[in-house]
């Protein structure tokens, strides 16, 4: 086998890095990753403002610039459609200024939509918006009778749900969900209050790959974790405290919080492109990129 022959073999799989042999590099496994074109919603920050403080990275004293928001907001938007993915957008409601995270409108999965029921007041006006929006594109939205906030706490990976409760979303709002969309839900229990929708502490990055915050989560949730996912990709603090996990995934390509370079590196090594965005606007009531999509699930 001629060397030249070997190097291409591998490049796309493991990098050189010095001290390596070539047997190391052909004996690595090999990741490929691969992107599937995806659909989501997005409903533009245009009546944005930390208005009231129901999670501890929001602070009503703080200015907001919304102009800057919708900006930023719209990178995002625009990140999305370059990757070829579809962006339906969301009717923002005036009042309603948390409507922008559109992912807790909702879970859209299997020809079935559940809508959000939320914990506080605030923002309990959403739900009628969303349910307007799932009407509009034609389905016929299940409510529950316990709190779910959407795919704050409800992600989807592979054809299993991974459900958060403990702040939000109800445990008893898990079965209901796994009724409506017959799909498996697993419960974890978040038990820091910085990370209170799982979307915060955990990120789904394909249909079997995680990279989550373990200090976020109860024992019993570790253990589910660490049992379903043993090739979880775990972070450090510094990335989830500026909410580094609150991304959004196509299988290759990983939209993430620009700042969030450690696991930005991580990512890199295991195989995604990630790719930063600056939503430091957003920031300020709690929430990043994952929060401001809703994904449409076939
Ligand atoms: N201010 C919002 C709240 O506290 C932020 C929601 C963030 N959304 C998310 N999917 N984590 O409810």
């Amino acid at each position: 086998m001629d060397a030249q022959r070997v190097v291409i073999d591998c490049a796309e799989a493991t990098p050189y890095r010095s001290g390596m042999t070539i047997s190391d590099v052909a004996a690595a496994p090999v990741r490929t990753r691969t992107a599937r074109l995806r659909h989501y919603a997005m409903t533009p920050p245009v009546h944005f403002a930390v208005e009231y403080a129901i999670n501890p990275w929001m602070d009503v004293s703080t200015p907001v610039d919304a102009d800057l928001a919708v900006a930023q907001w719209d990178v995002l938007r625009r990140t999305y459609e370059s990757l070829g993915h579809t962006v339906d957008l969301v009717e923002p409601v005036s009042g309603l200024p948390d409507m922008v995270y559109a992912a807790n409108g909702g879970l859209v999965v299997g020809g079935t939509a559940v809508v959000a029921r939320f914990a506080y007041p605030q923002r309990a006006g959403e739900a009628d918006a969303y349910d307007a929006w799932m009407v509009g594109r034609g389905y016929a939205p299940v409510r529950t009778r316990h709190v779910n906030e959407g795919q704050g706490d409800l992600l989807v990976v592979g054809s299993m749900v991974l459900a958060g409760y403990g702040f939000r979303t109800e445990l008893a709002a898990h079965e209901e969900i796994a009724d409506a969309v017959g799909m498996p839900v697993v419960s974890l229990e978040l038990i820091d209050p910085r990370f209170y929708h799982l979307d915060t502490a955990l990120a789904v990055l394909d249909d079997t790959t995680i990279a989550y915050y373990p200090p976020a989560f109860g024992d019993e949730a570790r253990r589910r974790i660490r049992t379903a996912f043993p090739d979880a990709i775990e972070v450090a603090s510094a990335d989830a405290y500026v909410l580094g996990l609150n991304v959004v995934s196509d299988g290759l390509h990983v939209v993430l919080p620009a700042a969030a370079t450690g696991l930005a590196g991580q990512l890199s090594d295991a195989g995604f492109e990630p790719i930063g965005v600056d939503l430091s606007e957003l920031f300020k009531g709690g929430g990043s990129v994952k929060c401001c999509t809703l994904e449409v699930y076939p």
